[in-house]
């Protein structure tokens, strides 16, 4: 089923004034989908310690999954950048984590630039869980 990009744009757009970017001045903000249709936006909350910092999508996934709402169904980013922002390189980690590799990942700017994958394509060949079993069985959890 489609997920409500509009739902995750409002949610992103309410929260992308409370990102704390003072060092990279690139303000972000994501909302995610979860399975039990609860959606969650976070924003980058960075730190004088410039490695503490922590991306929109770690913070989004983080709260879902703390909250029980379950595995990632959609994604969106929204920046004010010129270009569509995609997750890095980690949060594509984090992501495949909790989310299956249909899951739609939608960049968004202000301008309305938009950009569109599905997360298997923006990591493919992911590092899971399954990876792990020969030397550490069971996997954590079957998140999916
Ligand atoms: N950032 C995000 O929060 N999400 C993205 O998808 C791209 C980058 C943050 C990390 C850092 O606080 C700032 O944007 C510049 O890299």
């Amino acid at each position: 089923m489609e997920p409500d990009w509009s739902a995750l744009e409002t949610a992103a757009r309410a929260a992308l004034p409370r990102a704390y970017a003072p060092y990279s001045r690139f303000p972000v903000a994501s909302a995610i989908l979860f399975a039990d249709g609860t959606v969650l936006a976070s924003v980058n909350v960075e730190n004088a310690s410039y490695p503490l910092s922590l991306c929109a999508e770690r913070g989004a996934v983080s709260a879902g999954i703390a909250g029980g709402h379950g595995p990632v169904r959609a994604v969106l980013v929204l920046s004010d950048a010129a270009e569509p922002a995609t997750p890095c390189g980690g949060c594509r980690q984090v992501l495949a984590e909790h989310g299956a590799a249909d899951v739609p990942v939608r960049s968004l700017t202000l301008q309305g630039r938009t950009a569109e994958h599905r997360l298997g394509a923006l990591l493919p060949d992911a590092f899971r869980s399954q990876s792990l079993e020969r030397r550490n069985p069971p996997p954590p959890r079957d998140v999916w």
